[in-house]
């Protein structure tokens, strides 16, 4: 199980406590280290490893600034020294450590810091307040118009915009090459890619048969991104669009397709917002039809460091997204398919880094 109870000392629980104290300051020294080229310059120095003096040289950076990052990241285990040869302190050599290795060159590592830096940590302030209040405080950072971050977001500063693309792409990408057999097994004719977002998988389907008629659905200005990516991939005959802010329940989605398909969609909503919206796919489907729900279930993990992940996302939702939605644990995920009457034929797990794929199709009693 993760998160198992740990026995450790009193002294222990007290450094652990620190270390939480602390983390914040912690997360800015090590991205400060990166973005300023420190650890760049560790990686390159390779065995010898560099003392401060040369780092500031190097990087024109002061010496008490390059020391400041430094002795913190000494503290984090991002950087190293070697203990075993003695010297004055300014002649101290650095290394970089093996976690400082991923800080560096990791791709999820760097879009994980990206994200949590350019998109969620000044809102977070207000986590409390969104707590209480169950609405997003901290979206007031980029604007007081938004009612979600989802309707921010085609509107965002560029690094805020590009930090959230990065991170919702580098995990649906990689998966979608993995479930497109499984979407396209019945041959399907028409499909619906609710949240298309960028249009990256409706797209990806039609590049995979020329005979699907696809309909993407999303918020009227993260649509125009989308058909505009179509439009470039050259699909604008295959795929259509049509806006919809799902949170009105008396919207309604196309009748009878093949193919009802949503990837890291639902965990953008309440639970009571993603009943409604599944019983408004029950609503929409045939007896024949497919929904496809493609999602990031914390306790469908195999490894504690994505679940760690995943639960630790659930502030944004919380505090910057809409105040409501989270990555659900599965057997909450799994009670609003059955409250909306729907049926899971097929559950697939470890699909990629972290997604789970659950095939549902009408329940009749
Ligand atoms: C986390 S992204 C997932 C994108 C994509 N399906 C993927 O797998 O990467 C969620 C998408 O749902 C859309 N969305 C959020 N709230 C919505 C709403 N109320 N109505 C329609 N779409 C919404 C967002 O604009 C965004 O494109």
């Amino acid at each position: 199980m993760p998160f198992d109870k740990k026995d450790i000392s009193a002294y222990e629980a007290m450094y652990e406590a620190q270390k939480i104290a602390y983390a914040p300051v912690i997360f800015q020294v090590v991205r400060a280290l990166r973005d300023l080229g420190v650890l760049g310059l560790l990686e390159q120095s390779g065995k010898t490893g560099m003392t401060a003096t040369a780092l500031c040289e190097a990087l024109e950076i002061s010496q008490y600034g390059v020391e400041t990052l430094l002795e913190s990241g000494l503290s984090c285990g991002v950087v190293e020294r070697d203990h075993n040869t003695p010297a004055a302190y300014k002649n101290w050599v650095y290394f970089l450590s093996k976690v400082g290795y991923y800080m560096l060159n990791d791709s999820m590592t760097r879009i994980n810091m990206d994200f949590n830096h350019h998109v969620c940590y000044h809102g977070l302030s207000d986590l409390d307040k969104s707590i209480t209040d169950g609405q997003p405080k901290g979206l007031a950072v980029f604007g007081e118009q938004w009612k979600t971050f989802y309707e921010a977001l085609p509107h965002l500063p560029e690094r805020a915009k590009n930090s959230w693309y990065a991170f919702d792409h580098f995990y649906s990408d990689s998966s979608y090459p993995l479930v497109l057999s499984i979407v396209l097994r019945d041959h399907p004719q028409t499909i619906v890619d609710i949240g298309t977002n960028t249009g990256k998988f409706a797209i990806l389907l039609a590049q995979s048969d020329p005979n699907i008629k696809i309909t993407m659905i999303d918020l009227p200005d993260q649509l125009g991104v989308a058909v505009q990516n179509v439009e470039t991939a050259g699909f604008a005959d295959q795929i259509s669009a049509n806006a919809m802010d799902l949170l009105d329940s008396d919207l309604k989605f196309p009748y009878g397709l093949d193919v009802y398909w949503m990837s890291q969609f639902l965990s953008c909503f309440g639970s009571e917002g993603v009943v409604s919206i599944l019983k408004r796919v029950f609503d929409a489907m045939s007896g024949e039809s497919r929904l496809f729900i493609m999602e990031t279930c914390w306790d469908r993990q195999k490894h504690e460091a994505a679940t760690f992940s995943l639960v630790n996302t659930n502030p944004y939702f919380a505090c910057i997204a809409n105040g409501n939605s989270k990555m659900y644990h599965s057997e909450e995920l799994l009670n609003c398919v059955a409250e909306a009457r729907l049926e899971v034929i097929e559950i697939k797990d470890y699909i990629s880094i972290c997604h789970s794929l659950f095939e549902c199709r009408r329940r009749y009693d």
